[in-house]
């Protein structure tokens, strides 16, 4: 497995990764390529690479920066891509990075504690389509 920035191509497998992840923001593809985004992929010989996930994350008001979103192929699930993503964002990421996740996203909170991640708020229901609290989290990057 590999992590690299997003290219072009890469677009309609991150579209499908999303389509697959209900839990998770489907934004149009083409806009991961105006953010800090990577891929992680996988190479089998001479044949084309198969896109197994996707970060993407913004330097907003430096030194403050945002995890966007972040999703796995659910068959590709549990094998430590997520976090391999994550911290490979996080060493393009300077200040404090913040990010919100719907509060019964157990697995994606567990993930980000398991990165050092510390809840730091609630939003009352900032999602909607079941509306839902987001729990605010931030750590200080590099
Ligand atoms: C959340 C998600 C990105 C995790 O991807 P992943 O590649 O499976 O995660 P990793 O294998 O890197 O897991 C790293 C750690 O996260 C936590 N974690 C990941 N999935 C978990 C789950 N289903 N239940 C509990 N903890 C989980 C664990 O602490 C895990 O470490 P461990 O395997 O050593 O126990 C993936 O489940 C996904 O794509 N979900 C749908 C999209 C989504 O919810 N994105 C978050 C939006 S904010």
């Amino acid at each position: 497995m590999t992590i690299r920035p997003i290219r072009p191509e890469d677009l309609a497998a991150l579209e499908e990764i999303q389509r697959l992840s209900p839990e998770t923001p489907a934004w149009p593809a083409e806009s991961y390529l105006k953010t800090i985004c990577l891929v992680a992929v996988e190479a089998e010989g001479e044949f084309p690479e198969t896109v197994l996930g996707f970060a993407s994350a913004r330097q907003s008001a430096p030194p403050e920066a945002e995890i966007l979103n972040v999703a796995v192929h659910p068959a590709a699930r549990r094998r430590g891509i997520a976090r391999a993503l994550l911290a490979g964002l996080l060493q393009r990421l300077t200040g404090e990075v913040f990010l919100e996740v719907r509060a019964s996203n157990l697995a994606a909170i567990q993930l980000y504690e398991s990165l050092q991640f510390a809840r730091v708020g609630i939003r009352p229901a900032y999602y909607s389509h079941p509306t839902e609290d987001g729990v605010v989290l931030r750590l200080q990057a590099c």
